[in-house]
């Protein structure tokens, strides 16, 4: 009922009504008494009526005209009930017509027009409500005001407002004059309410009037619900798409889009992805979808929907488990190294009998260059399965392994799942080289990532940060690789099988180099056999006099050189086929980088030949010690470690307290100042185990008995001349055997750890086993003045 308000009347302004009144005939609507409400007028003849009134004392008389379309209506043409009303404002509009707010009084009956122009005038009486009577009206009021309530709720056509406004209204015929006006019925309806005189009667007609009112709106819910529902579920869904698809159509951008994203329906379809992810995979799907094609949001999901398909859900190679066969790959790939073979036959063997069997983790632990990697990619080829590698050297951040979340700006996912990207299996082996290599940091600790990964009970489910949903690793075989096993984290290294990878002999060096090293070489560099022979003695000279290491990474480096310079000249057509002698290896790689053979030339005083262990594989190592007059200092060079220094002061303890037994006069020490020297000074060298060398190479030097130069020695030493065991004999010997050294002095406890050695390099030297340091010295040392 648009901007009516309500007000309180005094009778005292009843009173005040006069009998005659200019009248002002309306279209369309009735006002009831206690309505504050505008009108606009516009006909000359209504203005003027208006104007009449102002000019008296602002009371007009509202009469309803029957018939809308009438403009110049006559009294035959008019409602003989109206309503008497004041102008509270008037305001004229530039366009000539007149907004009054008109103030309803009361109802009036129209007993005669008086007048017909220039306006219509009236003789009126005011009609006073008549005091309701009986029980019955109050029940008609509730009655009224609940069916109200009713329609109010049914529809939203009458404002919620309203009702607390009507609930105040005690008065029973305002009662139904407000309500009408709320509900607006047409204005037959709303003339017959304002022609009922008595309440009772007009709040029957109004409570007839809401009912119908009531069943219409039911009525219009019933259909709008019919809509609606039709609308909903599926078909919602459905309008939503089409509607989509118009307005991309209506850009341009339709076409490739959605066959771009059809592709990836039927991509996620065909993934084999478990229940749950494939479920997230399509909603994400959806998402893109809806997302708008600028949105920098679309690069992101897409990527993630790349990788989330990336993954082998369900691809997996058929294991090959034919023994003989995946025994013939292995030899055919590299050569010796028994113990990883066998342990690679034996987890296939188990596997054939129960292929539900979980992989072994393997953890490859030796010096570099020993074939730890290639061997890794060689068991994936006898097991028919996938390598990958994967470098864990240097990585701090558990981010590196695991992910980062897709939060932050170009997040990718780790390595393992990059890996598994790479292998497009579920089943591939998995190498990671240089598990001794990562470390730890603030970013968090990229071992604990590995845990997860190499727990059999936890890796069905790895969760990287950036995929989010749980990747299934279990029927990955992990190889890790380290040179060494200490710096591992000892949780990792409990879950891993150690194999360890020694370090090749002399001989086993010359098998590897000639049946696999030079084939590659040539091949790598386009050669044939007929290019390129480098003789028997040659090779060995390189693995002498050009390398000394473990492995044979340097060695197939030397060889490559060779091989490029032959393919130079074939290439330039200087000639068709060489043949590598020990005394052309000057001209193809240079000078030679080491001594081969025995340590030293002579027999040395004040020099004593040890033998040290490094990552990259055991070697001997020269101490020597120099005396010149003093105060009695020692001095130490070479980057000796805190645990070698104390060896070293160990010594000299040990020999000035054995002087008098060792023949040295007792005030020698006091008037001597000992310099020890253990050369290859950028290497830092550190551990217990030079003990005797040093003990040996100071005495030498004291008592001027020389020391045989065919003679290495390991082991530690205490104040009172025991000899201790040491570690990394098999390195240590393999070692001293590369260094062509034929004496060795050993601990007596370490007797043991020469049944790993391999026969004949046992054979090849001789074992000096000790316990205390005198007999250390009976077998270095040759008797005074006998240097050659
Ligand atoms: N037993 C072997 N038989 C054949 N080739 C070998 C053998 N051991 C090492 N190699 C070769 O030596 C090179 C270095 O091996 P690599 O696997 O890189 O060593 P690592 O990983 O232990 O450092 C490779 O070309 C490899 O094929
Ligand atoms: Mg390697």
């Amino acid at each position: 009922m648009g901007d009516q308000v309500e007000l309180l009347i005094n009778d005292e302004r009843l009173r005040q009504v006069p009998e005659i009144l200019p009248v002002l005939p309306i279209r369309d609507t009735v006002i009831y008494p206690y309505i504050i409400q505008p009108l606009c007028i516009g006909r000359e003849k209504s203005r003027r009526a208006l104007e009449a009134a102002m000019s008296r004392d602002r009371y007009l008389l509202l009469v309803a005209q029957r018939d809308t379309t009438n403009d110049d209506p006559m009294p035959e043409d008019l409602y003989t009930v109206g309503t008497v009303v004041e102008c509270l404002q008037m305001l004229r509009l530039p366009d000539d017509t007149v907004r009054v707010t008109v103030e309803g009084l009361a109802r009036m009956q129209v007993r005669k027009f008086i007048q017909l122009d220039p306006h219509l005038e009236a003789d009126g009486v005011v009609l006073i409500d008549e005091e309701p009577e009986g029980k019955e009206i109050h029940a008609l009021m509730r009655s009224a005001l609940g069916l109200f309530e009713h329609c109010l709720h049914l529809g939203n056509r009458i404002p919620i407002e309203s009702l607390e406004h009507v609930r105040q209204v005690d008065e029973p015929g305002r009662l139904a004059d407000l309500i009408t006006s709320y509900v607006n019925p047409t204005l037959e309806e709303k003339q017959a309410i304002l022609a009922c005189f008595n309440p009772a009667e007009r709040l029957e007609k109004l409570i007839a009037l809401l009912h119908t009112e009531a069943e219409m709106l039911e009525i219009e819910r019933r259909i709008h619900s019919k809509v609606k529902k039709g609308l909903e579920s599926s078909q919602k869904e459905f309008y939503l798409r089409e509607r989509m698809k118009a307005i991309q159509e209506e850009l341009g951008e339709r076409d490739e889009r959605a066959a771009e994203f059809e592709e990836l329906r039927q991509k996620i379809e065909s993934a084999g992805m478990p229940e749950a992810i494939h479920t997230r995979a399509l909603k994400d799907l959806d998402r893109l979808e809806r997302m708008p094609l600028a949105s920098p949001e679309v690069t992101v999901m897409r990527t993630y929907l790349d990788w989330l398909l990336s993954m082998p859900w369900s691809v997996r190679s058929e294991d090959l488990l034919n023994l003989d066969a995946a025994e013939d790959v292995l030899n055919v790939d590299h050569y010796g190294l028994p113990k990883v073979k066998e342990r690679i036959l034996e987890y296939l063997a188990v596997r054939r009998l129960n292929p539900k069997m979980r992989g072994p983790i393997l953890c490859f632990v030796g010096p570099p260059g020993v074939g730890k990697t290639s061997i890794g990619r060689s068991i994936a080829r006898a097991l028919g399965r996938e390598f990958v590698r994967i470098s864990l050297g240097g990585i701090r951040d558990e981010g590196e392994i695991r992910g980062h979340r897709r939060t932050y700006v170009g997040a990718l996912p780790g390595r393992i799942v990059q890996g598994m990207k790479t292998a497009g299996k579920r089943n591939p082996v998995f190498m990671m080289d240089e598990i001794d290599k990562i470390g730890q940091d603030f970013r968090g600790d990229p071992s604990a990532a590995l845990l997860e990964v190499l727990d059999p009970e936890q890796n069905n489910a790895f969760s990287d940060h950036y995929l989010e949903v749980p990747l299934d690793l279990s029927e990955v075989m992990f190889i890790t690789t380290a040179n060494l096993l200490d710096p591992i984290p000892s949780a990792l290294r409990d879950r891993m099988e150690v194999i360890e990878f020694p370090g090749y002999t002399e001989d086993e060096k010359m098998h590897i180099a000639r049946l696999f090293l030079v084939p590659k070489q040539l091949k790598e560099h386009g050669l044939a056999a007929k290019n390129l022979t480098i003789a028997h003695e040659t090779l060995l000279e390189i693995i002498r006099r050009y390398t000394r290491e473990a492995g044979v990474r340097n060695l197939e480096r030397e060889i490559a050189t060779i091989c490029r310079k032959v393919a130079r000249q074939v290439a330039a057509g200087n000639r068709k086929s060489f043949t590598v002698k020990p005394q052309h290896l000057h001209a193809f790689l240079g000078v030679e980088r080491f001594r081969y053979g025995l340590a030293e030339e002579r027999d040395e005083v004040g020099m004593a030949t040890g033998l040290g262990w490094t990552p990259t594989g055991g070697d001997i190592l020269a101490v020597e010690v120099s005396l010149m007059p003093g105060k009695g200092q020692l001095q130490l060079t070479g980057q000796l470690g805190d645990v070698m220094q104390e060896s070293a002061k160990t010594a000299v303890s040990y020999a000035r307290a054995r002087a008098a037994a060792l023949g040295i006069p007792a005030e020698r020490f006091a008037e001597t100042d000992i310099h020890i020297h253990v050369p290859a000074g950028q290497i830092p060298k550190d551990g217990p185990s030079a003990g005797i060398t040093l003990a040996t190479a100071l005495i030498s030097a004291i008592t001027k008995r020389p020391v045989r130069r065919t003679v290495a020695m390991t082991g530690e030493i205490t104040l009172r001349g025991h000899v201790l065991p040491v570690g990394g004999i098999k390195e240590k010997m393999l070692g001293a055997h590369r260094a062509g050294v034929t004496t060795i002095i050993l601990p007596e406890e370490n007797r043991k750890d020469l049944e790993e050695l391999p026969i004949h390099v046992r054979e090849a030297l001789i074992f000096h086993f000790v316990d205390r340091m005198p007999k250390v010295l009976e077998v270095a040392l040759l008797p005074a003045n006998s240097e050659s």
